[in-house]
C-alpha cells in the first residue's frame, strides 16, 4: 500500500460548478489564501507538499503564479514531451495520476499530497485507493460553469471537521460559503 495520501481540494458553487471558459467563475480573495495555505502548509519545514492537476488547469493559472511557489507542481497529460518542452524545468510533467504518485513515492521531501483540480483529475483520484479526503469550498450561489465537481459518493465520505479550518458560514462581499471536509471511510 502506498504512503501517499491524496487530499483534494476545491470549491464548487450550488450546482458544482467549478469553472468556465478556462477560468473559475468567481473572485474570492480569501478562499484563495485558503487553498495557498491550505496546500503550502506543512509541519517539516525540510519538505514541501506537492500539487497534481490536469494539463488545463495549470494552464489557466496566471503567468506571474504559475508553478505555484513553495510546492512540487505535477502536471498530467497525454502529451508529455509537447508540454515539457513549454513549462519550466521544476514541472514535472506526467501522463497519469499513478506516474504522478510514484513520482512522489520516489522522493523522500514531500509531506502531504493536494490534488487540485480539474474534473477528470479529481474523478480518478476520488476512487483511488490512495484517496483520504476532500477539502471542499461549499458556495452557497449559483454561477454559470462549464465544469463540475464530480458527486460525492456519501456513503463512502463523511463530513469531519479539522483544527485550523472554520466550521461557521464565510462571506465575501455578497458570496456566502462554507469550508467542509469529507474523509474517505473504506
Ligand atoms: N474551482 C476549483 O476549485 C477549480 C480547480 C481546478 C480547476 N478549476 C477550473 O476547471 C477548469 C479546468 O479543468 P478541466 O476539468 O477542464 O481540465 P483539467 O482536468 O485541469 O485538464 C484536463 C487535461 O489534463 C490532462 N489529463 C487529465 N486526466 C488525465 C489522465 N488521467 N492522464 C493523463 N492526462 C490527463 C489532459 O491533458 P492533455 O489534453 O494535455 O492530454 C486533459 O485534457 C478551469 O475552468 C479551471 O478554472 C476549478
Amino acid at each position: 500500500m502506498s504512503k501517499v495520501k491524496l487530499n483534494l481540494i476545491a470549491a464548487a458553487c450550488d450546482n458544482m460548478g467549478i469553472g468556465v471558459n478556462g477560468t473559475l467563475p468567481w473572485r474570492l480573495k480569501n478562499e484563495m489564501a485558503y487553498f495557498s495555505k491550505m496546500t503550502s502548509g506543512v509541519t517539516d519545514s525540510s519538505k514541501k507538499n506537492a500539487v497534481i492537476m490536469g494539463r488545463q488547469t495549470y494552464d489557466c493559472i496566471p503567468d506571474k503564479y504559475r508553478p505555484l511557489s513553495g510546492r512540487v507542481n505535477i502536471v498530467l497529460t497525454r502529451s508529455v514531451e509537447e508540454l515539457k518542452k513549454r513549462v519550466p524545468r521544476e514541472v514535472v510533467v506526467v501522463n497519469g495520476l499513478d506516474e504522478a504518485i510514484q513520482h512522489i513515492e520516489g522522493r523522500q521531501d514531500i509531506e502531504s499530497t493536494w490534488v487540485i483540480g480539474g474534473s477528470e483529475v479529481y474523478k480518478r483520484s476520488m476512487v483511488h485507493p490512495a484517496c483520504d479526503k476532500i477539502y471542499l469550498t461549499e458556495i452557497q450561489k449559483s454561477f454559470e460553469c462549464d465544469t463540475f465537481f464530480p458527486s460525492i459518493d456519501h456513503g463512502q465520505f463523511v463530513l469531519v471537521t479539522e483544527d485550523g479550518v472554520p466550521q461557521d458560514l464565510q462571506q465575501e462581499g455578497d458570496t456566502p460559503y462554507y469550508y467542509r471536509i469529507y474523509k474517505k471511510c473504506n
